[in-house]
């Protein structure tokens, strides 16, 4: 009896890790980025990112480098909007690289819930050891000086839970001038860098492990009781509580570096 059991038992497993291993993707897509950083020249467009994100998120916005080859004064721009729909707006990233966006993104975008500000003048030339970092006067005239260190780089901060699209346009007023930047971009909540939709998964995903975990020790431990009857489904089962365990394993892992780092782990 007990030799039938290899060639059964081999295909059954590879179904099982197959089907472990394509369930994120099937499930849906990677969980949301909370940290980004993209190179901008003078041929890209304005820059979107979407995000679900909670009430009170901070956005910050930096330049890491730089290249000017000749003095050029930036003015940078930028907009966050909410809106209630998810698919709301599909046709913004293909409009941004045809340049056809108009200048105004807030009138464009119903200016309900849209909020809009910019900083000019911004000096950039070769001799520059650092870029000037960017404000928003609404958010840092709320702080006072001595916390002025830890509100760097704010730019926008979310005032409602929900989806939300942030566009930020780098400009020249020479349009014939050559640059290009490093930027990054983060999008820090309440909880971290997890996005509003994901946050609930996350959870899911830590209280079922530990289900998982007091199952498999619940099973392991009548296995033990009562070993000598033992039948071979008793093993199977035992192998689901494991593959389970370990799926949830694997999800929470993910969302909490994502949470922490705001960058997927890609394995
Ligand atoms: C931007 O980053 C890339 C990759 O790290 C680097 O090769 C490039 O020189 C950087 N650009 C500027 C303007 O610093
Ligand atoms: C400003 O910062 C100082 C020192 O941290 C603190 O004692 C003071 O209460 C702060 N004032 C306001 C208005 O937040
Ligand atoms: C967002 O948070 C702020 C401050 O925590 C609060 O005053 C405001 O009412 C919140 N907005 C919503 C829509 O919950």
């Amino acid at each position: 009896m007990a030799d039938r059991r290899p060639p059964a038992a081999a295909p059954l497993l590879r179904a099982a890790l197959c089907l472990l291993c394509c369930a994120p993707a099937a499930v849906r897509a990677v969980p949301e980025l909370g940290l980004w950083t993209q190179a901008v020249d003078d041929k890209s467009g304005p820059l979107i990112f979407r995000k679900t994100m909670f009430n009170s998120t901070e956005i910050r916005f930096s330049v890491k480098s730089f290249s000017c080859l000749r003095p050029v004064k930036f003015t940078i721009e930028w907009t966050l909007k909410y809106h209630t729909c998810h698919n709301e707006y599909p046709e913004l990233e293909e409009m941004s690289q045809k340049h056809e966006l108009e200048e105004d993104f807030c009138a464009y975008l119903k200016n309900i819930n849209c909020w809009t500000t910019k900083n000019e003048n911004l000096d950039c030339n070769s001799d520059l050891q650092v870029f000037p970092s960017l404000n928003n006067k609404e958010l840092t005239g709320i702080r006072n000086a001595s916390n002025q260190e830890g509100s760097m780089d704010i730019v926008a901060r979310t005032q409602r839970d929900g989806f939300h699209i942030f566009i930020v346009s780098i400009k020249t007023e020479k349009a014939d001038a050559s640059w290009n930047l490093n930027v990054s971009l983060s999008m820090m909540g309440p909880h971290g860098y997890i996005s509003a939709s994901d946050w609930p998964l996350m959870i899911f995903y830590m209280v079922m492990c530990i289900v998982y975990i007091l199952y498999g020790i619940l099973w392991l431990t009548w296995s033990a009781c009562y070993w000598k009857d033992i039948l071979r489904i008793q093993f199977w089962i035992a192998a689901v509580i494991f593959l389970g365990m370990l799926e949830k394993a694997v999800f929470y892992s993910e969302y909490q570096n994502i949470n922490s780092t705001g960058l997927s782990s890609k394995f």
